[in-house]
């Protein structure tokens, strides 16, 4: 039941209709007896700068999730940055203080450590291979060198964006190997997809699945599917698999406790 008192929440995006963050993050409001609601707006570009400084002014309002297309211009209209959102260049989370500034962290990164940890597969000194390089990948690589990778090689259609990606992640966690290479899985403990290839039926495999050996992790962050054709295959061919919704899954946890004024992201 809405009140008076029942505390508000958005997500952000344009699309809106595919996003799952209402359903899970209600979820978990009603699981823990709080008195708040989780709605979606769809807002386009154009009208970014606006809904914020709306939000500034709706006191009952806890905070609200951006997603896509927002997260990088999201950035520029906090009032107040994390960390870790800051070194990955992207908000995904911003919370309302009481006096109406806007404070932005990013979950993406530690929400996909936590889903792997929460799994039994704490990526600590293991040699991973991250696919892609867009807003996903950074905020993934962020976290992964946090969690003390042995080793971080990113690969990416336009590889100028891997070897950028790779050059910040290692200025922010030095005692980590990041350099940028090819969508080659020998040798690698870990393969993560974070492109967006495996969203639609007729997309092309992000690696060439033969050269996957059976003792090689194949973690995936798109949710729907579930499981897609590089998991499908991986499995096919012995390789234990992680899926996609265990992100969001773990992330949600974390951004409803920033929302709620709780640790931030850049731990
Ligand atoms: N599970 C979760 O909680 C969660 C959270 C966030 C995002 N996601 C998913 O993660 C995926 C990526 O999101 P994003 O925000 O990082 O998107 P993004 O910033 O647009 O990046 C897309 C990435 O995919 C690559 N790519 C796209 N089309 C390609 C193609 N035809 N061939 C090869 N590479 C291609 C891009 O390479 P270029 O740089 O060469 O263009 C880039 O590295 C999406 O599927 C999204 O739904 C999941």
């Amino acid at each position: 039941m809405i009140t008076g008192n029942t505390r508000l929440f958005g997500i952000v995006a344009d699309p809106v209709d595919q996003v799952r963050t209402p359903q899970v993050l209600n979820r978990l409001f009603e699981q823990r007896g709080h008195d708040a609601v989780l709605v979606p707006f769809h807002v386009g570009a154009d009208g970014l700068p606006r809904i914020f400084e709306a939000f500034r002014q709706i006191r009952n309002l806890g905070g609200f999730i951006v997603t896509v297309p927002h997260k990088v211009e999201a950035l520029a209209l906090c009032d107040e940055i994390e960390d870790a959102a800051r070194a990955i260049g992207a908000v995904n989370t911003i919370r309302r203080e009481p006096d109406g500034r806007l404070v932005g962290g990013m979950f993406d990164g530690i929400g996909f450590v936590a889903g792997l940890k929460a799994r039994g597969h704490d990526p600590a000194g293991r040699r991973v291979l991250l696919l892609g390089a867009g807003g996903a990948a950074a905020a993934i690589a962020h976290a992964l060198a946090l969690a003390g990778v042995g080793s971080l090689t990113i690969a990416n259609r336009t590889l100028s964006k891997a070897r950028e990606m790779a050059e910040r992640i290692a200025a922010s966690a030095p005692g980590v190997r990041v350099e940028a290479g090819v969508a080659d899985p020998s040798g690698y403990d870990m393969v993560v997809n974070a492109t967006s290839l495996g969203m639609r039926p007729d997309d092309p495999l992000p690696l060439d699945v033969a050269t996957l050996s059976s003792g090689t992790l194949v973690a995936e962050i798109i949710m729907k599917p579930e499981m897609t054709a590089l998991l499908g295959q991986a499995q096919a061919r012995g390789c234990p698999v992680h899926l996609g919704r265990h992100m969001l899954e773990e992330q949600a946890a974390l951004m409803a406790g920033f929302m709620a004024g709780g640790p931030g992201a850049s731990r």
